[in-house]
């Protein structure tokens, strides 16, 4: 074993290495528990008291010396990589920031709202978890009406009267019985709808709603006011139509089509061959609503409008497919320049 332990001491003397995986290679070989010295104490152990005072002292400077060699060796490593991380060349230029964009949804919505600023609408925000007279009853929904299945969403099973709102409409309501008219408001913000019927779509999408409450608001407004929306949006060129529609929250109620950016009526996918592309809800709002939120019907009148912020991008920037709104791929994101 004398011999064994001169060999090792000696090996251990030569080695002047500093990289890091040679200094793990020492570290197995002589300091770990399974390494060549723990070996030669496990075989140490067995022997006869004799021999082990002949090897005794010899083994234990080996330990020793093995020690305070990888000590030295590893302060070495240290020093040289903090010396590596000083060595920057202070006179380059940095490196630039990769800077982002708006969120396409947003490019539309911060559009939209920039639209109807300008003809006097501000703009009110709500809760999107909501209870049941807001989102529903208020709105003019009976219980048990069929217009609820349409917008079926996610209810709390703890508080069967609290949901996640399906409609910005819920605003509406809450800015009608805080506030007397005149009203003039828009709101925009997330909804959700428990319909996966859709593979290209979610149970989540954007709306901005509008409402107009004040004294002789006509639906001549209600058209004057969507159509200037669409010209501003979509260019001069822009056909708008009316659809009679049913909303229980409206009376009387339309449906709001422009005519198909994309094929520009002569018929195409996005429009199903009809020339014409559904864009928003709108009415006169039901003297039940204005009454709920203690405003007298025969004094006052108006309209509402709701439409989606996704179906709006979709048409501006011809995306088919609107769970890549969600999906936060970078690669999607980044093509939209933040020009609102
Ligand atoms: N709240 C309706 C919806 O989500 C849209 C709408 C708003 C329709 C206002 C008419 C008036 O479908």
């Amino acid at each position: 074993m004398q011999e064994l332990i001169t060999k090792l001491s000696e090996e251990v003397n030569q080695v002047s290495t500093t990289t890091k995986d040679s200094l793990e290679s020492f570290r197995l070989r002589f300091i770990s528990k399974k390494g060549q010295i723990a070996q030669l104490f496990e075989e140490f152990k067995e022997m006869s008291g004799e021999e082990k005072k002949k090897v005794g002292k010899a083994l234990n400077e080996l330990k020793k010396l093995a020690e305070s060699k990888f000590k030295e060796l590893q302060e070495q490593l240290d020093s040289k990589s903090s010396a590596a991380a000083v060595d920057i060349d202070l006179s380059l230029p940095p490196v630039a920031d990769a800077i982002g964009n708006l969120h396409p949804l947003n490019l539309t919505r911060y559009k939209i709202i920039q639209i109807f600023e300008r003809l006097g609408f501000n703009v009110s925000d709500g809760p999107e978890i909501e209870d049941d007279w807001h989102n529903f009853s208020a709105l003019n929904f009976p219980d048990n009406h069929p217009a609820r299945e349409m917008q079926d969403t996610f209810f709390i099973e703890k508080n069967p009267d609290m949901l996640l709102r399906t409609h910005t409409s819920n605003v509406q309501i809450r800015l009608m019985q805080k506030q007397k008219p005149p009203i003039r408001s828009i709101m925009p913000g997330r909804v959700y709808r428990n319909e996966a019927i859709s593979a290209r779509a979610h149970c989540f999408f954007h709306q901005v709603e509008g409402l107009y409450v004040d004294k002789n608001v006509s639906f001549a407004d209600l058209k004057q006011t969507l159509y200037h929306f669409a010209k501003e949006m979509y260019g001069k060129d822009i056909q708008i139509r009316f659809r009679p529609s049913f909303f229980p929250f409206t009376e009387p109620s339309a449906e709001i089509d422009i005519s198909c950016l994309i094929c520009h009526g002569e018929g195409c996918t996005v429009c199903k061959h009809s020339g014409w592309v559904e864009i928003a809800g709108s009415g006169m709002v039901h003297p039940n609503v204005l009454k709920n939120c203690g405003i007298d019907p025969e004094e006052y009148t108006g309209f509402a409008f709701g439409m989606g912020i996704e179906r709006v991008t979709q048409l501006r920037y011809r995306v088919n497919d609107l769970r890549l709104y969600s999906e936060n791929d970078i690669r999607f994101l980044k093509q939209f320049k933040s020009v609102i």
